[in-house]
């Protein structure tokens, strides 16, 4: 034996011996101390492992970098975390080769679960328009348990970036374009992910991405530079991040763009400034992938040593796949540019999350193949799948009642390129979850058969293409609508054309499918069309002609029983808008949270008061808070308890919601403020709260709002927060143009 083995024989007796008394204590021990004693066992080499994070061989979420001797890496501790790995084999042997290194530290495994695993819920920003906070963190309940039946122990999600440009493909990842709705929407999420507690099986971590200000790329473009005020910042895009923080998230990722010239990755005001220190976040930052790296394109760095220094110094704890951090930050440490505190604080923070998991104590313990078959399989995540998915549709417009259907019509039609479509339901980020084909997903056409096959008559044809300009399939469609009682049209994007780098600067309905409609609607018969996207689109064509439209997104697996469920009125369409749909795509961007101007644009007949356009209003098609129902709501009965307050006081508003019509369903009744004067302008209306109540057919019920100085406050023109003494103007809408009910009230001193 020569004396370099027996060295090593000793040194791993020694941390065998340290590890055993380390797992004796651990039930004494907190997690700090136990991240400490780990520390302090560390090389700076394997300090620096993990901060490093590969994605594994056999998918990609970006440009892939192969390395020959991954296993050889892992075993020599230099690799933290792997992303795109699933299932409990895969993960199973990667843990396996990790646990082969000299400290046996376990890895994490990352996945983009954006709208469920396996069981596919609809995309983020369908189930935003549910208004449902309830059922939005029960549906990220079962996309946690699948996801960590599988080995997995951290979703890249959810995605909080507001967004106002419906071109940006990556608007179908959030929940759309108000920062109050966006902050709930945030929490509900990371508690669904995150569950009771950390560490339980059923778990995972949520990452809040992508910090920051992602949604305002300049143009709608992917990735492109973002320019804004700090008031538009903190006022707008921070609030959901801020949310997140404040319920538990334990990751964040960076944002690919610059902000005022400062790429995010490397950007220390919002990493270390307000993310860390303001917020107190304890989680570990991880960058975007290939984000370090990128820098050096941003053109702020000259290397990837530069790259590595920026970033690290600035507070992002992992590098996804640059491998910039894994080739310099020992060097970095080496030539005093990067202090040993900041990798040591990184380390810590990655550990603590490890530890809080219970790998330590069991590394395999999301390995279990038994429970994946079981979880993958669960009956009840598929009703939850259908369930969401009918929360998601929004009834943008319904004539003369055409919907809800009866079940025994003679014959249907149904029509389009997205009837037979499989695929196409479970919009861009769905998983492709190894071994399992797309059988479960139910498309439209089934969902139709399964509601009505047996009663009616059911006729289909294609028509056209998603895209393209072949109408030869016109002639079928026409044919087949003469025949029918009702014909159903199922037209929009292509699931891909929407996502990450998909922006489209032209949002109208692809190819020919608006001409479609022309044809079909040349019959005379009742049409009913299903818009399938994953943003808003421009419409105008059948907005204005087509007597129903149903918004139906990208619904998931169980698409087409929700589908069929909206149609025949098992459930009745609840679903409101959460982005504006602008009315050309020479509006964009176009919201509802304005400021009013010097000149607000309240008569277009007057030529110096319209800051308007001269060829269309400032209006959208469809605006924020906007989706029908197949009953009616009145609004009557407002009070409010006192019509003045101070800071210490809270004013108490009640309204009373009657269903007016035959269903019974589902209001979401919505609380917007006017701040009259203040010392920044303020904008026309702000959402302040909301309340979902279902009601019966004819029943009243009474919906109570509290107002506190915590609603009133903003970001001054110093970036205080707190409320400054005025007016302010109350209003109860159905959304945020269809104001029901206005009163008024002050703050005073
Ligand atoms: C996306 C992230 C995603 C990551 C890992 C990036 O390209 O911007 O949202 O989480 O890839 O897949």
């Amino acid at each position: 034996m020569t004396i370099k083995t027996e060295l090593r024989i000793l040194l791993s007796l020694f941390v065998f011996i340290s590890l055993q008394n380390q797992s004796l204590n651990a039930q004494q021990k907190t997690i700090g101390q136990k991240v400490d004693s780990l520390m302090n066992l560390m090389t700076l080499e394997e300090k620096v492992g993990q901060l490093n994070q590969y994605n594994d061989d056999w998918e990609a979420t970006g440009p892939v970098t192969n390395d020959k001797n991954k296993a050889e890496q892992i075993r020599d501790g230099q690799v933290g975390s792997i992303l795109n790995c699933m299932g409990t084999a895969r993960t199973r042997h990667w843990q396996s080769i990790a646990m082969q290194a000299r400290l046996h530290i376990p890895l994490i495994f990352g996945q983009d679960v954006i709208h469920g695993y396996k069981t596919t819920f609809p995309i983020p920003l369908a189930t935003s328009c549910s208004w449902d906070l309830a059922a939005i963190e029960a549906a990220e309940r079962v996309a946690a348990t699948e996801t960590s039946a599988s080995g997995i122990h951290w979703t890249f999600a959810p995605m909080v970036d507001v967004s106002r440009d419906p071109r940006w493909g990556r608007v179908m990842e959030g929940s759309g374009e108000d920062p109050y709705l966006g902050a709930k929407i945030a929490a509900a999420r990371v508690k669904g992910f995150q569950g009771e507690k950390i560490g339980g099986v059923n778990s995972v971590l949520a990452c809040a991405k992508h910090f920051a200000a992602y949604g305002l790329a300049i143009g709608g473009r992917d990735y492109n530079s973002v320019d804004m005020s700090d008031r538009l910042l903190w006022e707008v895009y921070l609030p959901p991040f801020k949310a997140a923080v404040d319920a538990g998230v334990r990751t964040f990722m960076t944002s690919f763009n610059d902000i005022n010239g400062v790429p995010s990755t490397g950007n220390r005001e919002l990493l270390h400034d307000i993310l860390k220190e303001k917020w107190g976040f304890q989680g570990f930052v991880v960058s975007d992938w290939g984000a370090v790296g990128e820098m050096i394109k941003h053109g702020n760095v000259k290397n990837e040593y530069e790259a590595a220094e920026c970033a690290i110094n600035a507070g992002c704890d992992m590098d996804m796949e640059s491998r910039c951090y894994k080739d310099n930050l020992s060097q970095l440490t080496k030539d005093g540019k990067v202090p040993l505190t900041e990798i040591d604080d990184a380390v810590s923070r990655v550990l603590s999350v490890k530890f809080e998991l219970g790998l330590f104590d069991d590394p395999y313990k999301f390995c279990d193949p038994v429970r994946e078959q079981r979880e993958l399989n669960n009956p009840e995540h598929t009703a939850q799948a259908r369930d969401m998915a009918r929360k998601s549709i929004v009834l943008l417009k319904n004539e003369n009642h055409l919907l809800p259907l009866t079940k025994n019509l003679k014959t249907i039609a149904f029509i389009g390129p997205l009837v037979k479509a499989v695929k196409q339901n479970n919009g861009f980020w769905d998983v492709s979850v190894p071994g399992i084909d797309s059988s479960f997903i139910v498309s439209q056409w089934q969902g139709l058969e399964n509601k009505v096959g047996k009663l009616s008559k059911l006729l289909y044809a294609k028509g056209c293409d998603i895209e393209g300009t072949d109408k030869s399939g016109f002639d079928e469609a026409v044919t087949i609508a003469r025949q029918a009682d009702v014909v159903v049209m199922s037209i929009g994007e292509r699931r891909d054309m929407t996502g990450e780098a998909k922006s489209r600067s032209d949002i109208t309905i692809p190819g020919v499918q608006e001409d479609l409609v022309k044809a079909v609607m040349g019959t005379g018969k009742p049409v009913v069309v299903l818009i399938n996207a994953g943003r808003p689109l421009v419409f105008n064509y059948l907005a204005d002609h087509v007597p129903a439209i149903l918004y139906t997104w990208w619904l998931g697996s169980e698409a087409g029983n929700a589908i069929a469920d909206v149609l025949f009125g098992d459930y009745n369409p609840s679903a409101k808008l959460t982005i504006s749909f602008p009315a050309s795509i020479g509006q964009i961007p176009v919201f509802y949270s304005h400021f009013n101007t010097g000149r607000p644009a309240h008569d277009d007949n007057d030529r110096y008061y319209r800051s308007a356009y001269t060829d269309l209003s400032i209006y959208p098609k469809y605006e924020f808070g906007y989706g029908l129902s197949y009953t009616a709501f009145k609004y009557s009965n407002l009070k409010l308890s006192r019509n003045s307050m101070t800071a210490n006081d809270t004013i108490n508003v009640t309204v009373t919601v009657t269903n007016t019509g035959k269903y019974d369903g589902e209001e979401i009744v919505q609380l917007y403020f006017h701040d009259l004067v203040g010392s920044i302008v303020r904008p026309v209306n702000e959402l302040k709260d909301f309340e979902k109540i279902k009601l019966q057919a004819g029943e009243s019920k009474t919906v109570s709002f509290a107002i506190d100085v915590e609603k009133l406050s903003f970001y001054n023109r110093d970036l205080k927060w707190g409320a400054e003494p005025g007016e302010f103007e109350l209003m109860i809408g159905a959304s945020s143009r269809d104001i029901r009910l206005k009163d008024q009230f002050e703050l005073i001193k």
